[in-house]
């Protein structure tokens, strides 16, 4: 079995990228293992702090912030970070190559019911007159990423990594501490009969989105001709995975229920990072009227309406947008 280590060193031909991976996975090493402790380490359980995002934090989405933040801080190649759990973007070494910008715990609505929750990260180039402090260094589009992955604190813990050269998936062996290749260029579907997304804010919908629930909803008796199953775990990393597992299509529309907001989901935290390892798998990433990579960022906590998974499912949700 291949080591992470192994496997950059040959598919990765910029060391200082293999650097950070390596650097970001010590951290996400340690997340995992409070994770796995739970209660035992006193990391249950709400922060009572509201984050920039205008949410309540977790005890764990503060001290993944904080271990990964440490982590990139400690690194040469990193010039500087930007996570959903910081107000501002954060300087760390003014020679560093790198920008990484990240989700530290995706999906911690579920960390005190025991499911499976994980850490999304994306890695940008920066230019070397750019200043790290200024929000406008870190606004580059998703086709920009040079490195893409997430960490999923699942029964297994797993890395699902892309340096644009394909996805490639390696499981944790507690045992040792080292990530281990398991499954190689890995592929989704084009076709699926699998959809997630939350039914609950049908009514906030555009009328688009309704529709195309509800022809999914009427199976083979509809114009799509085929029964669908659902699932929503409420973890977009557990989705995400579930879809580069085995095909399928994850959405979160825009919504009116804020309507400033276009969306749930971060751009450059969630939306950007998962659009990169879904196409590199082959699959597709839209908003339902751009592709996601595409969209051009004004802020770094900016929201973006999301569809994404087999490529025919997402090509029918962008033709119901499109009349
Ligand atoms: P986060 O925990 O980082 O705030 O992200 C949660 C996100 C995403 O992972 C998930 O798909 C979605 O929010 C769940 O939303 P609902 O609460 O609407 O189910
Ligand atoms: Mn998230
Ligand atoms: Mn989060």
């Amino acid at each position: 079995m291949q080591r992470l280590r192994n496997f950059l060193d040959h598919h990765c031909d910029n060391p200082a990228l293999v650097t950070v991976i390596e650097g970001l996975m010590v951290a996400c090493k340690d997340i995992a293992y409070k994770v796995q402790l739970g209660s035992l380490a006193g990391v249950l359980g709400s922060a009572e702090q509201i984050n920039v995002q205008g949410e309540s934090q977790k005890k764990l989405d503060v001290i993944a912030n904080n271990l990964i933040k440490q982590a990139l801080r400690a690194m040469p190649q990193v010039k500087g970070l930007a996570s959903e759990e910081e107000s501002d973007a954060v300087a760390c070494n003014p020679d560093g190559e790198f920008l990484v910008l990240f989700d530290p715990l995706d999906g911690s609505s579920n960390i005190d019911v025991n499911v499976t929750v994980g850490t999304i990260f994306s890695v940008l180039q920066s230019d070397p007159g750019d200043d790290p402090t200024y929000e406008s260094t870190y606004l580059q589009c998703g086709r920009e990423q040079v490195a893409a992955g997430y960490v999923l604190y699942g029964p297994s813990t797993l890395l699902v990594l892309t340096t644009g050269k394909g996805v490639y998936s390696f499981t944790l062996d507690p045992r040792v501490g080292e990530f281990y290749l398991q499954r190689e260029n890995i592929r989704v579907p084009a076709t699926t009969k699998e959809f997630a997304i939350n039914m609950s804010n049908q009514r906030f919908w555009l009328p688009e989105m309704k529709n195309y629930v509800a022809d999914l909803l009427l199976g083979e008796e509809g114009p799509l001709g085929k029964r669908y199953n659902m699932r929503w775990i409420a973890s977009m990393v557990a989705e995400i995975h579930r879809i580069l597992t085995r095909g399928g299509i994850f959405m979160y529309p825009y919504d009116s229920r804020e309507p400033q907001k276009p969306g749930k989901l971060r751009l450059m935290y969630e939306g950007n990072p998962m659009s990169m390892l879904i196409e590199q798998a082959g699959g597709k990433a839209s908003t339902a009227f751009e592709n996601i990579m595409q969209v051009e960022p004004t802020s770094i906590h900016q929201r973006v309406s999301v569809v994404m998974g087999s490529k025919d499912e997402v090509d029918t949700v962008i033709r119901y947008h499109e009349s």
